[in-house]
């Protein structure tokens, strides 16, 4: 029988996952789908509680839906649970659905394949946003054992709640003096929509920044945003935003079709191809 997932969103042709899971489906010569699907939020219950009988082994949730959906399942992990909202669901032989959140994993994998010199002790990080990315971004870099923590937020009272929520390695800082807190870091990852195609560029001066820095962006579109541009300019390691998501897919596909996918340079430029088109 072909096991069925996908991912759902509103909207969601946007979606690079189909493509991705659609690659590994073929490499590894497995009989399952993966299709984008559009709900509307008025059947978005209706259509999470009928998953096992529609025949689904699991699905990936999306923008706007991932704290809506934490809501609906039977069963949320510990760190879904923590951040209260889910990306990955797995219907269980039990029928009942598992919901986790996998951004977290995809982040720390990415920054660990690509800057296998980047080491949590004693280290601090500047992480810009906190948004829903950010959340699961701090809590992964939390769970990492990292020292410090230094959040900053255009509106200073998302970044408050969420060090409130998240612990005392979190020092909140005001969105204008993001340039000001950038010595003695290794780390500085761009969790804000700034620098997106179609948004304003990340104002950001990096003067102040250690040159052995990693410089990390969850944008991927374009893949070298003005940030990666200067810190890659000032000879700083940079990471693009696409490993985070080919890494954070790895889970659910383990979990619906009984294999580890693997990351490689050919699925990168597949997956670009299509942010592309
Ligand atoms: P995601 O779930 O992808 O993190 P989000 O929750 O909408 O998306 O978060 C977007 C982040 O980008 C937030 O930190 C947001 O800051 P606010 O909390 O002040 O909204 C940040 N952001 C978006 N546009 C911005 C801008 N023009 N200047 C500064 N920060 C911006």
């Amino acid at each position: 029988m072909t096991k069925k997932a996908g991912v759902i969103g509103w909207p969601v042709s946007h979606s690079l996952s189909p493509r991705l899971h659609g690659f590994w489906l073929k490499k590894y010569s497995i009989n399952g789908s993966y299709n984008a699907i559009e709900i509307n939020p008025n059947n978005l219950e209706k259509f999470i509680k009928d998953l096992s009988f529609n025949g689904f082994t699991g699905l990936n949730v999306t923008v706007p839906y991932k704290e809506t959906v934490a809501k609906l399942v039977h069963v949320l992990d510990e760190n879904s649970c923590r951040l209260g909202a889910v990306n990955t669901l797995v219907v269980g032989s039990d029928n009942l659905i598992y919901g986790s959140n996998t951004d977290g994993f995809g982040f720390m994998q990415n920054l660990i394949a690509n800057a296998p010199q980047w080491k949590s002790k004693n280290s601090v990080a500047v992480v810009l946003g906190a948004g829903g990315a950010a959340k699961s971004i701090i809590s992964s870099l939390i769970n990492s054992g990292i020292s410090e923590i230094r959040l900053t937020n255009r509106t200073y009272d998302e970044a408050i709640s969420l060090k409130n929520n998240m612990g005392s390695s979190i020092k909140v800082f005001k969105w204008k003096n993001r340039s000001n807190i950038l010595n003695d870091i290794e780390l500085l990852v761009n969790t804000t929509t700034l620098g997106m195609i179609g948004k304003p560029p990340l104002d950001i001066d990096l003067n102040g920044l250690p040159s052995k820095a990693v410089v990390m962006d969850i944008v991927y579109s374009p893949l070298i945003t003005p940030l990666l541009e200067e810190a890659k300019y000032r000879s700083n390691p940079v990471i693009n935003g696409i490993g985070m998501l080919l890494h954070q897919a790895r889970p659910g596909f383990h979990q619906w079709f009984g294999l580890k996918p693997e990351v490689t340079k050919e699925l990168e430029n597949y997956v670009l191809l299509g942010a592309q088109s």
